[in-house]
């Protein structure tokens, strides 16, 4: 391609897509005070101990919450949620009860004492606080994974996670999306093709 092909946008923040989950937490002093708030600021950061980052504004009714308890559950949504995780985006925790409006539920989450998960969701993350990072606009929030819940139905017979049928979605410059087919699976560039039409095959 030419150089003309392109144009140049100001410094943005414009890697996507990104990964959009629901954050959910709760007071410390009172954990029936409960919110979720949409982050499409979510990263992994560390394989051992596995750590996940998300980072949010201090003005975030959910900011103080994970601050104060020291915890947070990062929960992946499905297609099914998308209209209730882009409401959690746009009302705050402070003066909506998420849950109620959204027909969302909270669940205890593993391993954790205040913050719970949210129900239904293919995957939640419990995560404790190690560090807070303010960066500027955002604090990020570095948590240790203490535990994962996977809903039953995306694990086979022999405990292989099938997460390619949970049918999460991504967000991509202001949209939601839904993931596409499988193409290739890690390291499928070098495997030998026996391995690869085999492996592919159960995407299919
Ligand atoms: C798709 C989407 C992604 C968002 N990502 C973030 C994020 O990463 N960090 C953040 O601070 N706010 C983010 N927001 C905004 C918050 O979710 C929003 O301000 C929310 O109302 C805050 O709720 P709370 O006050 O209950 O914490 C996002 C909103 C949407 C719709």
């Amino acid at each position: 391609m030419k150089k003309s092909d392109y144009i140049s946008l100001s410094p943005s923040t414009m890697l996507n897509p990104t990964p959009v989950v629901l954050v959910s937490c709760a007071d410390k002093e009172n954990p029936e005070t409960r919110d979720m708030v949409t982050a499409a600021w979510a990263g992994t950061v560390n394989s051992e101990p596995p750590m996940v980052s998300v980072s949010l504004r201090k003005e975030r009714y959910s900011h103080g919450l994970i601050e104060s308890s020291g915890e947070f559950v990062i929960n992946l949504p499905d297609e099914a949620m998308c209209k209730a995780v882009d409401f959690c985006g746009v009302r705050s925790g402070r003066d909506t009860d998420k849950s109620r409006e959204t027909g969302l539920r909270y669940v205890p989450a593993e391993n954790l004492e205040i913050a719970p998960a949210v129900d239904g969701a293919p995957v939640s993350l419990s995560c404790r606080v190690r560090q807070v990072i303010p960066l500027g606009s955002h604090d990020m929030f570095l948590g240790e994974v203490v535990a994962v819940r996977v809903r039953k139905d995306l694990v086979d017979e022999k405990g292989s996670l099938h997460l390619e049928k949970a049918h999460l979605i991504v967000y991509s410059h202001g949209l939601y999306q839904k993931l596409g087919d499988v193409m290739g699976f890690f390291g499928w560039s070098v495997a030998r093709e026996e391995v690869r039409k085999k492996r592919m095959a159960q995407y299919r």
